[in-house]
């Protein structure tokens, strides 16, 4: 082929090309889900893209009349990189929706773009209660802190525990475990001895633990990122401090779902507080583990029923606004209520925050394996840390 004969051939090719794109541009919509893929926090990722793969698989590509396509970008927990992945994904791909958040710094350093650029951002993972506060754009599928530790300061006193000491990660759910926890045993007549905390980034567990040993409270209340919870939970049994006769109690983000079975016999007994249980005893709980199992090969946690309603939530506001643009979709999100898989949930219409069960769980072995039965309920809770 000549030269030009070539540039015709191709030139044709463009312009045939050129159409069917701007077809399949305008058949499409496309969401952009930032997540922890590497890291420390790679088990967030994990979790949240296999929720998403599955949530796909079940209820099709179709939202609104059109295709949904997901685009997962990994940002290896780092803000800097979460930053120039949503502006990428906003500005070059057109995204109709941010989700995903791995983590709390994750989703802050997001929000100012989604309030310049209009763009709905569904909170994932994230959990400390101030996210939503950021922007007028952000929701969540997630939970908060104060949800989860405000029942766990009305379960301890109840329960013989009265004396306890705190360990959180030093960053912002932290902050807020730590905080209404201690607000909540103080007003049923609690006592914390000791506040404790580690760094979110390579935690050493030993000389906290050491020092838990030595105020010798009732029980240890723990808060740490879903991911560290084995770490710890060896550390607390290497160290003695079960036979010591000092409970562990906490948010369920220390025997999560992802981890706990491999987590041994030092996890049976431990009562956690949170909004979802794996062993959650619904006929829609029961197929969304069983679908998820035979699609990925692992228990799904909390973090994938957070990616999995989040995307549910997309579908319902894409099929309600029907492409009418940004603002219509970000409408279309507040006040939803469905059925997940952890039970009822509602995004409220005017803080754009989850409002749902919290129970009450003991680790136990059941058919040889570790789940966190729920025993307890707190029904329809909103986040406490909005209602200041
Ligand atoms: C958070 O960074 O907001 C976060 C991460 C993992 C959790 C809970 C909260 O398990």
């Amino acid at each position: 082929m000549t030269r030009r004969r070539h540039l015709i051939a191709l030139a044709c090719a463009t312009a045939l090309a050129a159409p069917l794109s701007a077809q399949a541009q305008a058949d499409t919509v496309k969401i952009g889900v930032i997540l922890p893929m590497t890291g420390q926090s790679a088990s967030t990722g994990k979790q949240i893209a296999a929720a998403i793969a599955l949530f796909q698989a079940q209820n099709g590509k179709k939202a609104g009349g059109k295709t949904v396509e997901v685009l997962i970008k990994d940002d290896a927990g780092v803000a800097d990189n979460t930053r120039r992945l949503a502006q990428e994904l906003v500005v070059n791909d057109k995204v109709v929706a941010l989700a995903g958040f791995g983590l709390t710094p994750l989703a802050l350093a997001t929000a100012p773009i989604a309030t310049q650029s209009k763009t709905p951002m569904v909170v994932m993972a994230a959990a400390t209660s101030a996210i939503t506060e950021a922007s007028p754009y952000i929701t969540r599928t997630s939970f908060t802190l104060p949800q989860a530790a405000v029942a766990m300061g009305d379960w301890a006193p109840k329960n013989g525990i009265k004396k306890v000491v705190t360990l959180v990660t030093d960053y912002g759910p932290g902050n807020d475990a730590e905080r209404y926890f201690a607000d909540r045993i103080l007003l049923n007549s609690g006592q914390v001895l000791e506040k404790l905390r580690t760094p979110l980034r390579s935690p050493d567990f030993a000389p906290v633990l050491q020092k838990v040993r030595d105020a010798k409270p009732d029980a240890l209340f723990v808060f740490l990122p879903s991911g560290q919870g084995a770490q710890f939970m060896k550390q607390f049994g290497e160290r003695g401090l079960d036979k010591a006769g000092i409970k562990l109690i906490g948010t369920g983000d220390i025997t999560d779902d992802d981890q706990l079975n491999d987590m041994g016999d030092v996890a049976l007994g431990v009562v956690t507080t949170q909004h979802y249980s794996a062993a959650h005893p619904s006929a829609m709980n029961k197929k969304f583990v069983a679908d998820f199992q035979a699609m990925h090969k692992f228990r799904p946690n909390f973090m994938a029923v957070g990616g999995w309603d989040g995307m549910r939530l997309l579908y319902n506001g894409l099929n309600a606004s029907k492409g009418a643009g940004n603002d219509a979709l970000m409408a279309a999100l507040k006040g939803q209520v469905f059925e997940s898989p952890r039970g009822q949930i509602l995004i409220d219409a005017q803080t754009r925050e989850i409002v749902q069960d919290i129970y009450t769980r003991r680790v136990e072995k059941k058919d040889g394996q570790l789940w966190n039965i729920e025993f307890d309920v707190q029904k329809s809770v909103k986040d406490p840390g909005k209602q200041k």
